[in-house]
């Protein structure tokens, strides 16, 4: 192209190149509109003419501690420094370092760290030592999860986007649809008991001493938001013992404060056998993620080798930003600030209910939550379906357009709008970006049937 001709902006120019040579994840590649963001900070990402937007998802809820933060860079430059990269064989301080913090937060005896590159390649890395290490096969897992995109995650998730994959997964994963309050009739002591049942019968229908682990969601993230019935991690552990089946936590979305605690399943007094980690443990500055599994798993490759391998296992300048962003939770308090700010957000929540006949319900752990959108209120028909077709997307795009519009960025999935900003995220700041979705929730209120 002849660049004295070319009057497009900068803005324009980037997002061309980017349509025209990259693919885009989990979308149709004709028609995309991405933001091109120059650059970032705190809850705030800004384009290239510096129009803000309020990032009310932290990225893809891996932000916590929140854009920008230069501590993280100052980290980062001075392991790259001194050394970029060593084989996984050889160590650093950072990685030894890091391995201890991480058994310091850990409950039990989770103490030995596995470093991974991402939260798929932690949960393929599980899967495959649960099996070994038990000598079984099957996988016990949740049809309204997400657990990655490679073949064994994907296969173990429940998500709707890997059904074009169907006939290609990889085999001995057992689903279970765990019910959830908001559509369950009978009482919140019968949906613990019925939980827990249908995980009884059916460790009992696929052969106790075939099940290698259950594999859980530390709490429900993209699936919905589906907050566990009380109780039940802590039946969920007292079935594994019984049956000496492992359970393994997947704590890529829950973890590192984003449900005010370090982990989700800390919100039950259980200590799991292994727990997969990613996005909250490096936030998005670089890609890393962690399986962190207890000495009794550990001393069985005491004598014997251990199958699993990385050529970035422990990458040193990952080690070093995982380092100093657990040092940003405890230096900010951010944890503590989840929670301060779980219990503001919850209550102007209530407060638009009032004023959103189309707000059917409203789940969240920390600042892990979604709106749930409904047609009526008291049939709970929702404004669009699970894994709605486009043709029955056609309110909630608007409202997800209008979200845009208005200069946010969050998740609009079927009938769910989410609300997981950075954990440093301030009243004000959740006081502006409830304003944008209040007014967009004008358009799902038009739609009502019955308010
Ligand atoms: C609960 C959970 N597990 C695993 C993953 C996969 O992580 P990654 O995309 O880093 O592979 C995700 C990603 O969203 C997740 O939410």
């Amino acid at each position: 192209m002849d660049t004295a001709l070319d009057t497009r902006t900068e803005s324009q120019q980037i997002v061309q190149d980017n349509l025209d040579y990259t693919l885009f994840s989990w979308s149709k590649q004709k028609g995309q509109n991405p933001l091109a963001i120059k650059y970032a900070e705190g809850v705030y990402l800004y384009d290239y003419d510096d129009n803000r937007v309020i990032d009310f998802s932290s990225g893809l809820m891996n932000v916590n501690i929140g854009h920008g933060n230069q501590r993280i860079t100052e980290a980062v430059m001075k392991q790259m420094q001194e050394v970029a990269y060593v084989t996984p064989s050889c160590v650093t301080k950072a990685r030894g370092e890091l391995g201890k913090k991480l058994a310091e937060i850990c409950p039990g005896d989770l103490n030995k760290a596995f470093f991974t590159l991402c939260g798929a390649t932690s949960i393929e890395n599980a899967l495959k030592l649960a099996r070994i290490s038990t000598g079984r096969h099957k996988i016990i897992t949740r049809y309204q999860s997400y657990h990655g995109a490679s073949y064994g995650a994907a296969s173990a998730g429940g998500d709707p986007r890997k059904l074009p994959m169907d006939s290609q997964q990889a085999p001995n994963f057992v689903h279970i649809d765990i019910p959830y309050g908001y559509r369950w009739e009978y009482g919140e002591e019968n949906l613990l008991k019925e939980c827990l049942q249908r995980f009884e019968r059916t460790i009992a229908f696929e052969g106790p001493g075939n099940i290698a682990a259950i594999l859980l969601e530390g709490a429900s993230g993209s699936s919905g938001c589906f907050t566990y019935p009380k109780g039940f991690l802590k039946g969920i552990r007292k079935l594994c013992d019984q049956h000496g089946i492992l359970l393994i936590m997947d704590e890529v979305m829950s973890g590192f404060g984003r449900t005010g605690k370090w982990f989700g399943f800390e919100h039950e007094d259980i200590v799991p056998d292994m727990i997969c980690m990613a996005k909250g443990l490096t936030c998005g500055y670089l890609p890393f993620g962690c399986l962190m599994v207890t000495d009794r798993i550990a001393s069985k490759f005491d004598d014997a080798m251990l199958p699993l391998g990385l050529t970035y296992s422990a990458h040193p300048v990952c080690c070093a930003a995982a380092l100093e962003t657990l040092k940003i939770y405890e230096d900010e308090n951010l944890i503590e600030n989840t929670r301060a700010m779980e219990r503001y957000l919850n209550g102007r929540i209530e407060e638009l209910k009032k004023q959103h006949p189309s707000i059917g319900d409203w789940r969240n752990q920390g600042l892990l939550g979604c709106l749930e959108i409904v047609k009526d209120r008291s049939t709970r028909e929702a404004m669009a379906p699970f894994n709605a077709k486009p043709d029955e997307m056609v309110v909630m795009n608007k409202v997800a357009a209008k979200i845009r519009e208005l200069g946010m960025y969050t998740f609009v999935r079927w009938n769910y709008v989410f609300i997981a900003p950075p954990l440093c995220v301030t009243k004000e700041q959740i006081d502006e970006g409830l304003a944008i979705i209040s007014e967009a929730l004008k358009i799902a209120d038009a739609n009502v049937l019955r308010g």
